[in-house]
């Protein structure tokens, strides 16, 4: 009987997916006589059962495709959706059909969500393997994560094309960039398209210090600035406010909690308000015109980088190495130029925030770029 194995898809898109997707499958077949089915959907399909083989035919031409030929949705293995509000533990479900197709193990594409939900299917004695993707590149123990480079190509493109129009109308051009709770996209893009300002979650920003940094510019001569704004940059009242709810969520229950976490959620997704709020004041404090980007999910798709497509070859061929060794209940990290299979134990439910320290923050600094703290 050939070995099987099984790949999905889970939470966000992300450039290079597809290029991770052929290089398991390819390596799992051609080098270890494996077969390699694809499940639907994400967590869904896999509960499911809804599935795909992956044979050479479907695996061909798909390195360059954005988005991910399985498709992909966001759950919680131990909280599956019903459809009728219910949420129920589904891992011995999904167990059951790992078992019936005889998987030797289970292949996981995510980010951050999808290394918990790894764990907790290793935990029900599904033998998993995760690869690190996500744009947000907010997963720790790899040096990076794929589709990180696409998005950070896209938001440089961007800030490059709004300079121009910045100049020619004197404005602040505010360009809001993806990155969930983390800086690490608007920072990269940022400083590889010469923006004026930068903020990030990491460094809550004073409004005033902007406003101020912007109008020394403009009386240097230089009347228009580019502002980089990750979609998770709070200012620091707001950050204040969140820090509050948070400690309150510690010790809250029942009916308070409910209301603790709506006013969180309210706070934390009100992203492009916040945005079009500190375009308003810059424009009253300044006197300059200003104009809100917000990049949103063009920076999750089209054709990944080389880069992206290189690191999910890596990291997939790897990984069909480590499951022909036996190896499972990792994350399949990239490090430098090797790739390390890293403990799911060890990661997951870990976010990687941007460093205070970090090289690239000290250089905007050196290079005059406000973060507004
Ligand atoms: O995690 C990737 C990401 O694009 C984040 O940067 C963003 O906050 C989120 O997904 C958007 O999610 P959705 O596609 O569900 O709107």
């Amino acid at each position: 009987m050939a070995r099987s194995i099984g790949i999905l898809t889970a939470g966000g898109d992300s450039p290079g997916l597809n290029a991770a997707i052929r290089a398991v499958g390819k390596a799992a077949q051609r080098a270890y006589g494996m077969h390699v089915i694809g499940f639907k959907d994400g967590f869904e399909g896999l509960m499911q059962n809804r599935f795909v083989r992956l044979d050479s035919d479907a695996l061909s031409g798909i390195l360059t495709k954005g988005g991910t030929i399985l498709g992909t949705s966001r759950a919680k293995v131990d909280k599956m959706e019903m459809g009728d509000g219910r949420r129920m533990d589904m891992r011995a479900l999904m167990r059951d059909v790992v078992d019936q197709h005889e998987l030797e193990a289970l292949v996981v594409l995510g980010g951050d969500g999808t290394m918990r939900n790894a764990l907790k299917l290793e935990d029900v004695g599904i033998r998993v393997l995760a690869l690190p993707k996500t744009i947000d590149n907010d997963v720790t123990g790899t040096d990076v994560t794929f589709g990180f480079d696409t998005a950070m190509g896209i938001a440089t493109e961007a800030i490059d094309r709004l300079h121009s129009t910045a100049h020619s109308h004197h404005r602040i051009i505010l360009a809001e960039i993806m990155g969930h709770d983390v800086g690490w996209l608007a920072l990269g893009a940022g400083l590889a398209g010469g923006a004026d300002v930068i903020l990030i979650p990491e460094i809550p920003y004073d409004t005033n210090a902007i406003a101020s940094s912007i109008q020394s510019r403009k009386a240097a001569g230089s009347a228009f600035s580019i502002v980089a704004v990750a979609e998770g940059a709070f200012s620091k009242e707001d950050a204040a406010v969140r820090a509050s709810l948070l400690a309150d969520l510690e010790t809250a229950s029942g009916e308070e909690k409910i209301t603790l976490k709506e006013k969180l959620g309210a706070l934390t997704s009100a992203t492009s308000a916040r945005t079009e709020k500190l375009a308003t004041t810059l424009e009253g404090a300044t006197g300059l015109e200003s104009r809100v980007t917000i990049l949103g999910h063009v920076q999750r798709g089209g054709t990944p980088s080389p880069a992206d497509r290189l690191l999910a070859t890596r990291l997939g061929t790897a990984a069909a190495a480590y499951i022909a060794e036996g190896v499972h209940g990792v994350m399949v990290a990239a490090r430098g130029e090797a790739t390390e299979a890293v403990p799911l134990k060890e990661i997951a439910g870990v976010t990687k925030s941007v460093p205070l320290d970090h090289p690239w923050v000290d250089s905007a600094r050196h290079l005059g770029i406000v973060f507004g703290d």
